[in-house]
């Protein structure tokens, strides 16, 4: 039976919203939740996503009401004004009617994919064959080129909610970004500590740290933390992963020339575990080889070079400086140079 809904025409886009103006369009919405105003009246506090970007939203009549069907995932049809709040646009809601996915182009309301996701998973399997251990080939081979779910996920992942990378394919330009990097500091660091760097060992680094966030994450639509992602994390995930993979090699004839030394098992492991570099950033334990150090910081300087350069990029205030970026306490500079 064909739908008696008409389709809808996405007309208006988020990076193009000037203050005071009318708003009249549809959206994905990426947050939602209740506040409650300095009255005691409850507000909704909402996201609203499409593929331009995004922008804060509040309800403040019948919030309670709209809470009920204004929640994540949920694709709406909204009416309201955009107002200038704090130096940042946000879109005062007047009217919201939830929409049926069918009646819309989903692609107008995501994030488009900024990467080549074939090729730059081509650039990581190159990685792969360059690897001279035995073992960590194998276990390399046995995530990234035996697993069609892995591969899979791992092209349209983002690395994050919100902080780097979070867009889809970031998962995958955050992992082979890094292991361009590893790979010069491999030879660049063998060159002065000899055996000390390993560099199939940054490579499994650069690989591995990260990898859990295809299941830490669901990205179907918005992104966010699955039950998995929540209670365990991708740190803990990782070192599943590792183990399900060497058992698995294990039990294939001809994949190892021995039994995964249990050694070789606890260095990829660490690297993993180790990688956030603190304990309260997550980290159960510190870096505690050369590669592990390598990691952790080259990790913390992309996802930094990343969220920086969006958060310049996307800055709207007037002159040379940006708005305060209060999760790096500081302005930054946009002037050129
Ligand atoms: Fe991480
Ligand atoms: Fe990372």
């Amino acid at each position: 039976m064909a739908s008696t809904l008409k389709s809808v025409q996405k007309s208006q886009y988020i990076h193009q919203f000037k203050d005071k103006e009318e708003v009249s369009s549809s959206f994905i919405i990426k947050y939602s939740a209740l506040g409650m105003g300095k009255n005691g009246k409850p507000f909704l506090n909402l996201v609203l996503m499409d593929s331009s970007g995004e922008i804060e939203a509040r309800i403040w009549e019948d919030a309670a009401r709209h809470s009920g069907h204004a929640v994540r995932d949920a694709i709406v049809l909204v009416h309201g004004r955009v107002q200038s709040y704090q130096g940042r646009l946000q879109v005062v809601v007047n009217g919201l009617e939830v929409l049926r996915e069918d009646q819309v182009v989903l692609a107008d309301y995501l994030p488009k994919a900024r990467v080549d996701s074939d090729a730059l998973y081509g650039v990581l399997l190159e990685k792969v064959a360059t690897m001279q251990d035995p073992h960590y080939r194998a276990l390399a081979e046995a995530v990234l080129k035996d697993d069609a779910e892995i591969a899979g996920l791992l092209k349209r992942a983002p690395a994050a909610k919100a902080m780097h990378h979070a867009y889809p394919g970031g998962l995958l330009e955050h992992i082979v970004s890094i292991t361009r990097v590893l790979d010069f500091l491999g030879v660049h660091y063998a060159a002065q500590q000899g055996e000390r760097v390993n560099r199939d060992l940054l490579f499994l680094g650069g690989f591995f740290h990260d990898i859990a966030k295809i299941w830490e994450l669901s990205f179907e639509k918005t992104t966010d933390y699955t039950l998995e992602g929540k209670l365990v994390g991708h740190l803990v995930m990782g070192v599943e992963l590792i183990d399900r993979k060497i058992r698995w090699l294990e039990s294939q004839p001809g994949r190892l020339p021995a039994p995964f030394p249990e050694h070789k098992k606890l260095l990829v492991k660490h690297l993993v575990l180790a990688h956030h570099g603190k304990l309260e950033y997550g980290s159960p334990v510190m870096p505690q080889t050369l590669e592990a150090l390598i990691v952790h910081y080259i990790d913390d300087l992309d996802s930094k070079v990343n969220q920086i350069g969006e958060f310049i990029a996307q800055d709207a205030a007037p002159g040379d400086w940006t708005l305060l970026n209060k999760h790096h306490g500081r302005y930054f500079y946009k002037g050129g140079s």
